[in-house]
């Protein structure tokens, strides 16, 4: 019994111990692992190079303190929501050269009061979510897209904080106007967003001309035929006195008969 006591005294202790090593071996490396494919190097805070590393997607462990995040000349297509969540010293996300084709409203979540610089250039992005960088101060390097210039990127620029800076680097692959194909977003005057609005007023008032002009024209037909059957009418009715006379005749005729 006392050997078992004391037996039992050491080693729960121990197994504890252990335990607690091995949890820590497990866990608190990876929280600061660099990810596969890539290269840290501490200085003033982690700079994670993950350049030309042939990734498809965004590693989903990223160490907490990174500062500088270069995933520039990979294959990624998409940045799904909140996956920067819980970098709180992230300063610079690099996207450049990859395969995005849009951003949604949460892809930056979580990063909007440390972030200073993005850059998504030399994509294949054509729209972003109205909201995405609403709550950025980040100055956004956004040229060499296949920009879809609408209201909503309108709207999206319009919420950005360098959103001058920025407005002139998206070069207008297609537009809702189709003079804007081609050309700086900075020249667009016009504020897309009444555009389709208007648009549906001009088409609403169309049809309703044409719909005037139907019935007019048929107003006009219809007075034109009555003015015909009316003057066939009144020939008609001019005729008939003639035609009583020979009726008389007729029945002169019949009576005669
Ligand atoms: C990042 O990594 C790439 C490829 O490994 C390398 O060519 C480049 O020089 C690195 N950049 C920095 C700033 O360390
Ligand atoms: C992002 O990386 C590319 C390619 O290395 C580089 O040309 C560009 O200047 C970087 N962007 C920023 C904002 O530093």
């Amino acid at each position: 019994m006392t050997l078992l006591d004391l037996w039992l005294s050491r080693s729960i202790p121990m197994c504890l111990m252990l335990q607690s090593l091995v949890l820590m071996a497990l866990c608190f490396p990876s929280a600061s692992m660099c990810p596969k494919g890539c290269t840290c190097l501490r200085g003033d805070g982690l700079s994670v190079n993950c350049s030309h590393a042939q990734l498809k997607e965004i590693p989903s462990e990223l160490p907490p303190d990174t500062v500088l995040l270069r995933l520039d000349h990979n294959q990624i297509t998409s940045v799904p929501a909140r996956v920067f969540q819980g970098l709180n010293r992230l300063r610079e996300i690099n996207l450049s050269h990859n395969a995005l084709e849009t951003l949604g409203d949460s892809a930056l979540q979580g990063v909007e009061d440390t972030l200073q610089a993005l850059d998504i250039s030399h994509n294949l992005i054509s729209l972003v979510h109205k909201d995405t960088f609403a709550q950025l101060k980040a100055r956004i390097h956004m040229g060499h897209n296949p920009w879809h210039c609408d209201c909503t990127l309108q709207q999206a620029l319009r919420g950005m904080f360098y959103n001058h800076e920025a407005a002139g680097q998206v070069l207008c692959k297609t537009s809702d106007l189709q003079d804007l194909e081609g050309r700086p977003f900075l020249s667009v005057d016009a504020d897309l967003c009444n555009l389709t609005k208007r648009t549906t007023d001009y088409a609403m008032l169309v049809t309703m001309f044409g719909w005037f002009a139907m019935v007019i024209s048929y107003v006009v037909y219809y007075v034109r035929q009555n003015q015909e059957d009316a003057r066939r009418h009144l020939e008609y009715l001019k005729s008939l006195p003639s035609k009583p006379k020979k009726q008389d005749d007729g029945e002169d005729v019949s009576t005669v008969v």
